[in-house]
C-alpha cells in the first residue's frame, strides 16, 4: 500500500505533514482507495455541534475496497482463515474470490427480505464466517449493521434492537464457546417478544441443535442462499452515510449507539491497520477479539481486508481445550502478527508461566495488545515467553468512538516502553488538559483529549445527537474528550492511566457503573446499590457492588445469588459483580449524592485514610462498610 510507512524517519515526516496540512495528507491516503466518485472537500469540522464530515461529496462502497478491488491481483489469496472452537474441527480457508461471492449471495438474501439502504440490521451470532459475511453483506447494500456481542442477554438485545429500530436479525442456532453451548436463537426469540420492528430472522446453522422456527419470520440462511445469485452490485454510498452502529457503555444511562460512516472509517481502518501491524504480502494476521466489539470490526474484518491481508478468525477461547490453544493456533496457521488483550495474557500467564516454552512459534514477527493498560509484569512475560524477545509489542490505545487505533507503536520501528501506548498515529493530535480544560504541555499528567478530527471519529450517537455532544465534546469545549487519564513523558510517549469517569474496564470490556446499578436495583431484594471498580489481578478491574437490601431478606448468600442472577438476566454474564457487599447504608452527601470516591477506596482495600468525609450525612456508615469490606 502506498500509504505504508516503513521507517521511523518516514513516520516523523508523515506526522509533521499530517499536522501542517491535514487536507493534502489525507488526500494522498484516500487516493489509495477506490471511490465511485471523488470527494469535493477533504474535511469540514466543528467540535461544538459537533459536526464532522470527511471526504465530503465522495461516493464509495467499502466492500468494493475490501473485496472487488483485490480480485484481479489476488483473488485466490486467502482472505479469512477460520479456526473452530474445537481443535479437532477442520479449519476453513476462504479466498477473496469465494468471500466476494458469498457476500454477494448474502446481500441478495437481505434484498430478498426487503432490506434497503439505510435499514438497520442486528447481528447476534458466534465467531463463524457467516458473521463476517453478513457484516460485509450489509455494507454491500448500504444497510447499517449493528453487531451485538453474543454474551449479552435478551434484555440487552431488546434495548439495542429497539434503539436502532432494526428490521432484520441475523443469528445462529447456537453458539459454541469453550466447553459450553449458548442457545443464541432462544435468546433472540425471547428478545423478539418485545421488538415489533423485526420482520425477519435469518438463522445460520452452527451447532446443529434443534431450534424452534417461527413460520413466516424465521429462515435458514443455508436454504435462502440456494435461491439467490452470486452477483450483487455495490450500493453507492455517500462518504458520510452510516456504515455501522456499535453500542458501548458510558457513565450514564443505557449503552449508546456509536455511529461510524463509510468514507472516513474506511480510510482510517485501512491506514491504521497497514501502519501499526506492518503485514507483508504473505503474512497471516490474527486478532483474537470478538466481532461484537470494535476491535473485531476494525482489525478482523475491515482493516485486514482493505489491505488484502489474510485475517484469522477464531471461534474459541484461550483456555479451551487448554491454556496453550493460542500457541497451538499460532503454530498451526503460522501466524505472523498476533493481537490480543492484556486480560488474556494475564490469565494465560496465571495458567502456567512456562507453558508457552513448548512452542517456538517461529512465524511470529509482531505482538499487539489492546483494551486496557497492560501491567509491566504481563508485558515482559508476553515479550519473553510469546515473542521470545524477538518480536516488538505494539500497545494500541483507542476506543469504540475512535474507530481505529490512535496511539501506538508502528511495527518494530518505534522504541518500546513497557506499558506505554506510545506515540500518536499521523493525523492524530492528542493533548493533555487539566481540570479546567487548559492544555498542559511537556512531561505531564492530565485528561486525554484530541484537538483535531481524524477520519474515523464518532459522528453521532444513534438517534440522539445531543448525547454525543454532551458525552464527548462538552466537557472541554472545542476538544474531543476520551474519558481517559494519561501521562506524557519527556519523549512524548503516552501512558494511559485509565478511565476518569464512571466506566469500569473489565477484561477489556467497558461497563457503566450506572448500568449495573440499575440492573441490581431491579432485584426484588434490593433497595439501593452503588457499583465501583477495583483492581483485579486477571481482569484489570473487577466489579464491586455495595447493596442495601430490604429488611425481609436476611440471608446474605441468597441475596448475592439473586443479585448475580438479576445482572446476568438484564445485562449478561459479562457484567456479573465479582464482589457483593450487603450494607445498611451508603455514604451520601447532604444533597443525597453517593460519594463514590470513598467506596472506590474501600473496594481497593484502603482501610486508612479515606480523605475528607466531613460532608457526609452519616459518617458512621463508612466505618460499617469498611469493617465488612471483602
Ligand atoms: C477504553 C475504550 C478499542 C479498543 C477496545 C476497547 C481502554 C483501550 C487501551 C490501551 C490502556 C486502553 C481505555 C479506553 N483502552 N486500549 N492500549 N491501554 N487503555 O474499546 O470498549 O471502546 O474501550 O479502553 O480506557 O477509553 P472500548
Amino acid at each position: 500500500m502506498s500509504y505504508r510507512i516503513r521507517t521511523i524517519e518516514e513516520y516523523h515526516e508523515a506526522y509533521a505533514h499530517s499536522v501542517k496540512e491535514p487536507a493534502t495528507f489525507w488526500t494522498a491516503v484516500a487516493d489509495a482507495f477506490t471511490w465511485q466518485r471523488r470527494w469535493d472537500e477533504v474535511l469540514q469540522w466543528d467540535f461544538t455541534t459537533p459536526d464532522v464530515k470527511w471526504f465530503v461529496g465522495g461516493s464509495l462502497n467499502i466492500t468494493e475496497n475490501c473485496l472487488d478491488r483485490h480480485l484481479a491481483t489476488h483473488g485466490d489469496k486467502t482472505a479469512i482463515i477460520w479456526e473452530a472452537n474445537d481443535a479437532d474441527h477442520p479449519s476453513k480457508y476462504i479466498s477473496y474470490r469465494e468471500l466476494h461471492a458469498q457476500v454477494c449471495r448474502m446481500a441478495n438474501v437481505l434484498k430478498k427480505h426487503g432490506v434497503k439502504k439505510g435499514d438497520r440490521i442486528c447481528l447476534y451470532m458466534p465467531m463463524v464466517p457467516e458473521l463476517a459475511i453478513s457484516v460485509l453483506a450489509c455494507a454491500r447494500i448500504g444497510a447499517i449493521h449493528s453487531v451485538v456481542f453474543g454474551g449479552f442477554s435478551a434484555r440487552s438485545l431488546v434495548d439495542r434492537i429497539t434503539d436502532a429500530i432494526c428490521s432484520v436479525v441475523i443469528t445462529s442456532d447456537g453458539i459454541r464457546r469453550g466447553g459450553k453451548n449458548i442457545s443464541a436463537k432462544t435468546v433472540v426469540d425471547e428478545a423478539l417478544k418485545d421488538c415489533p420492528s423485526v420482520r425477519a430472522v435469518l438463522v445460520a446453522k452452527c451447532t446443529g441443535e434443534e431450534v424452534p422456527m417461527q413460520a413466516g419470520r424465521d429462515h435458514w440462511i443455508e436454504e435462502e442462499l440456494k435461491v439467490v445469485v452470486a452477483d450483487c452490485p455495490a450500493e453507492p454510498m455517500d462518504s458520510e452515510d452510516p456504515l455501522f452502529i456499535l453500542y458501548t457503555s458510558g457513565s450514564t444511562g443505557k449503552p449508546k449507539g456509536v455511529v461510524h460512516t463509510c468514507g472516513g472509517y474506511m480510510v482510517y481502518a485501512g491506514y491504521s491497520f497497514a501502519n501499526v501491524f506492518q503485514c507483508d504480502e504473505e503474512d497471516v494476521f490474527w486478532c483474537t477479539a470478538d466481532i461484537g466489539w470494535i476491535t473485531g470490526h476494525s482489525y478482523i474484518i475491515y482493516g485486514p481486508l482493505l489491505n488484502g491481508a489474510t485475517s484469522l478468525m477464531f471461534a474459541g477461547i484461550p483456555t479451551y481445550p487448554d491454556a496453550t490453544r493460542f500457541w497451538q493456533v499460532i503454530e498451526k496457521h503460522k501466524v505472523n502478527q498476533f493481537y490480543t488483550a492484556p486480560t488474556a495474557i494475564r490469565s494465560l500467564m496465571a495458567a502456567g508461566h512456562d507453558l508457552p516454552d513448548r512452542f517456538a512459534m517461529p512465524s511470529l514477527k509482531l505482538l499487539g495488545t489492546v483494551g486496557e493498560p497492560i501491567n509491566e509484569e504481563a508485558w515482559h512475560w508476553y515479550h519473553e515467553k510469546i515473542g521470545k524477545k524477538r518480536c516488538a509489542i505494539v500497545d494500541t490505545w483507542w476506543q469504540t468512538e475512535t474507530g481505529g487505533i490512535l496511539l501506538s507503536g508502528l511495527g518494530d520501528m518505534t522504541p518500546m516502553k513497557p506499558a506505554h501506548a506510545g506515540l500518536p498515529l499521523p493525523g492524530v493530535q492528542p493533548i493533555l488538559v487539566d481540570q479546567q480544560g487548559n492544555e498542559i504541555t511537556g512531561e505531564a499528567e492530565g485528561y486525554l483529549c484530541i484537538k483535531f478530527p481524524w477520519p474515523s471519529i464518532i459522528r453521532t450517537t444513534y438517534g440522539d445527537h445531543e448525547r454525543c455532544r454532551i458525552n464527548y465534546f462538552a466537557q472541554y469545549p472545542g476538544r474531543y474528550f476520551t474519558g481517559d487519564g494519561a501521562r506524557r513523558d519527556k519523549d512524548g510517549f503516552f501512558r494511559i492511566i485509565g478511565r476518569v469517569d464512571d466506566v469500569i474496564n473489565v477484561s477489556g470490556h467497558r461497563i457503566g457503573t450506572a448500568e449495573v446499578e440499575n440492573a441490581i436495583n431491579e432485584d426484588a431484594a434490593v433497595v439501593e446499590s452503588a457499583v465501583v471498580g477495583y483492581p483485579h489481578d486477571i481482569k484489570g478491574q473487577g466489579i464491586y457492588a455495595f447493596v442495601i437490601c430490604d429488611g425481609e431478606h436476611a440471608d446474605e448468600n441468597a441475596v448475592r445469588a439473586s443479585v448475580t442472577a438479576t445482572v446476568e438476566r438484564i445485562i449478561g454474564k459479562i457484567a456479573r459483580p465479582d464482589k457483593i457487599q450487603i450494607v445498611s447504608g451508603l455514604p451520601k452527601t447532604r444533597s443525597g449524592k453517593i460519594m463514590r470516591r470513598i467506596l472506590r477506596k474501600i473496594a481497593e482495600g484502603e482501610t486508612g485514610n479515606l480523605g475528607d468525609t466531613s460532608t457526609l450525612l452519616d459518617p458512621g456508615v463508612v466505618e460499617e462498610i469498611k469493617a465488612g469490606a471483602q
